[in-house]
């Protein structure tokens, strides 16, 4: 970072829910802004009716599925702001699956290619030269949904498993290298993405909040927060749970939306 100029975040998922919720907040906390998604003039209308500084934040479009858009988006980033301090993969999906029908085999691999290679591929043009100059945040919003299979959710379950231990492969990584790597699960947070869901979620929260607390434990460089702090609870008794309990339990729960349902 040069002297005096604001500190840079990129944040993916930045049309919606979670990542339209820390752009603010570290818009807020004086940050310049790298925002990015598919729908990128939906970002720069939210930014507009935010009165966001226009000179604090830049918009880049691009898909995360894709590995030539998303890195070249980051390349851009780079070439037109300079190396972020903080690179957020918080672009991700959320759809029910029934392994049984062929047409969700389509589903499950856009879970992954979004929620896991998405993720990797965002972070690739910055690991480099940040370890390079010896500073950063690169932070992976995973979810409790990552701690146990829950039922029709397998697809989204394993690609937040998978988030989990890739970020925690990469913190030890980077960790002589003065990178901090920072997994965020977040509970239930209030965005489209849970709009519909058809099981109880307790502790929801807004995603105001959920932003708030998450830009605390960047700033901190935390190695590992699950927000809000009662579904790390929830997630620690999940995962002592033991099957036979676990199975029960879980057996008659309402299941996550389908594609077309
Ligand atoms: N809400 C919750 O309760 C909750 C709980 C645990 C974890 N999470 C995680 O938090 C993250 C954000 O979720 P949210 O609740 O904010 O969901 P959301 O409101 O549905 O937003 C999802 C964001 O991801 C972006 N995205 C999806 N596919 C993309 C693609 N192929 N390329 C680029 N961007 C893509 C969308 O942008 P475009 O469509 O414009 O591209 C959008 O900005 C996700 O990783 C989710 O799994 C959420």
């Amino acid at each position: 970072m040069t002297q005096g100029t604001p500190p840079l975040v990129y944040i993916t998922g930045a049309s919606s829910g979670i990542g339209q919720a820390l752009a603010l907040r570290f818009h807020q906390a004086g940050w310049r802004l790298a925002l990015v998604a598919r729908r990128a003039p939906e970002i720069e209308q939210w930014a507009r009716e935010h009165a966001l500084a226009p000179d604090r934040v830049a918009v880049y479009a691009a898909d995360v599925r894709s590995v030539p858009s998303i890195t070249g988006a980051g390349r851009a980033c780079i070439a037109a702001q300079g190396l972020p301090d903080a690179v957020i993969a918080c672009a991700g999906i959320s759809v029910g699956v029934d392994t049984a029908d062929a047409a969700d085999l389509e589903v499950i691999r856009a879970t992954y290619e979004t929620n896991n290679l998405g993720m990797a591929a965002t972070f690739q043009p910055f690991v480099g030269p940040m370890c390079q100059r010896r500073s950063g945040r690169l932070v992976g919003i995973a979810s409790v949904s990552g701690i146990r299979g829950l039922p029709g959710h397998g697809a989204y379950c394993a690609s937040k498993a998978a988030t989990i231990s890739y970020c925690e492969s990469l913190r030890v990584e980077c960790r002589s290298q003065g990178v901090k790597v920072v997994t965020i699960s977040p509970g239930y947070v209030d965005t489209p993405l849970t709009r519909g869901n058809r099981y109880r979620m307790p502790f929801m929260m807004s995603a105001k909040d959920f932003a708030d607390q998450a830009f605390r434990a960047i700033e901190a460089g935390a190695s590992y927060r699950v927000i809000p702090w009662q579904m790390a609870v929830v997630a620690k008794l999940l995962r002592a749970l033991p099957n036979v309990v676990f199975d029960r339990v879980m057996a008659g729960r309402g299941r996550k939306r389908r594609q077309h349902e």
